[in-house]
């Protein structure tokens, strides 16, 4: 694997499906799995097999369906959900078995009701198991956000020596600082026996907002693979989202750090999603919203229409998006009308822009946004007075 590839993990058909009312059947998650297949993820996260014989089924069936990603069955340290996973992933080009356990003093006292020598030696059991049935095994360290350091660097040197191949430190509860992720990431770099053969995986949830800070400061501190959802679906307030962690690092080159997504495909694949899904998303969310991409103000727009990288820091093509939005409201000035209207078919002498503006701000002080319609109307009333050159 080249050393700057940070492999994209998509955890939408198993952490994001998992919150209430994101549910699919398999049908659609077939045809999910085949546009995250497109779209160039490296890894699909299918399901969680064990956990219904519905589950099995779009697990296995994606299995059979997915050309270039990896498929992987999450299971818990259980030797029954691991045998599960193997059996549904078994016809998968290359199949993966993500097994793991608590790791944190919380979890271990209040989940297991057991200790940290215990703890490992579950790890430890579970990836050998899942190693007689494939050869890529992820362990998760649940909760390692708030697992002490030194105890990780423990238990991920164990699974190391027991055969994982990638190991995922989760802030499963959304509570790390960027800082403190990413040192907790080089820690585990700088301390951990065998750590220069396995992938270091980060997987965030966004409690705190700060999913998306966190997996990049864990790619830049030695992370090579991030687990992320699109939309950023997933428990709670959700998990990293896919489209934010890939434009970061498109646009901050930099880093020298690249994934295989084809971006052009990010908003088609998030509307697909909402969709299917019923879940729909926050205008003003980064890079997908409807808003992601529209001006309002009247000084943005006029520094958009002179030059769109005064507001803008990545072109919308790139993401899938036709072009930005200029919405028409009583705080766009004339700049933005003018525009509009030649975009109509309305070429304005800047006496008939002075008439029409105060029309249009007597309208757009009405209603939340002047439209096409309210424009043409405009333009008949300034066209009584003089008439109007058309394009
Ligand atoms: O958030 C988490 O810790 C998880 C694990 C099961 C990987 O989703
Ligand atoms: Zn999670």
């Amino acid at each position: 694997m080249q050393d700057n590839k940070v492999q994209i993990f998509d955890t939408t058909l198993r952490d994001g499906e998992q919150v209430p009312g994101c549910k699919l059947d398999t049908k659609q998650k077939l045809v999910i799995a085949e546009r995250l297949d497109v779209l160039g993820v490296n890894v699909i996260e299918a399901g969680f097999p064990v956990s219904s014989p519905g589950d099995f089924n779009s697990v296995s069936e994606i299995a059979k369906i997915v050309k270039n990603a990896t498929v992987c069955g999450l299971t818990r340290a259980v030797e029954n959900d691991i045998k599960v996973a193997a059996e549904a992933l078994k016809f998968a080009n290359h199949p993966r078995i993500h097994t793991g356990i608590g790791t944190s003093d919380s979890h271990i006292k209040f989940k297991f009701n057991s200790t940290r020598e215990a703890v490992i030696e579950r790890a430890v059991k579970a990836v050998s198991y899942a190693k007689t049935f494939v050869e890529d095994v992820e362990f998760y360290a649940e909760d390692a956000g708030r697992t002490d350091n030194e105890f990780l660097a423990r238990v991920c040197e164990a699974v190391i020596k027991a055969g994982a191949t990638v190991l995922n430190i989760p802030d499963t509860t959304g509570y790390c600082l960027p800082e403190e992720y990413g040192a907790k990431i080089k820690y585990l770099r700088d301390n951990v026996k065998g750590v220069e053969n396995v992938t270091l995986s980060c997987h965030c949830h966004n409690d705190l907002g700060m999913a998306t800070a966190n997996s990049i400061s864990g790619v830049i501190n030695g992370a090579r693979q991030i687990e992320c959802t699109i939309n950023g679906i997933g428990e709670r307030a959700g998990n990293t989202a896919l489209e934010e962690v890939v434009m970061v690092l498109k646009q901050h080159p930099y880093l020298n750090l690249e994934t295989s997504i084809n971006t052009k495909l990010l908003y088609d694949t998030s509307i697909m999603v909402r969709e299917s899904m019923g879940m729909p998303v926050q205008p003003n969310k980064a890079i997908v919203g409807a808003n992601a991409f529209a001006h309002s103000s009247g000084i943005h727009q006029d520094g958009v229409i002179k030059n769109r990288e005064t507001y803008e820091i990545m072109d919308p093509e790139d993401v899938g998006v036709t072009e930005s939005a200029i919405v028409l409201t009583a705080r766009s000035g004339r700049a933005a009308l003018a525009y509009r209207a030649k975009k109509i078919g309305y070429e304005l002498t800047k006496v008939q822009l002075d008439t029409a503006y105060t029309s249009f701000l007597n309208t757009a002080d009405k209603q939340k946004e002047v439209k096409d319609k309210d424009i043409h109307a405009i333009m008949a009333e300034v066209n009584k007075i003089s008439k109007i050159a058309m394009l």
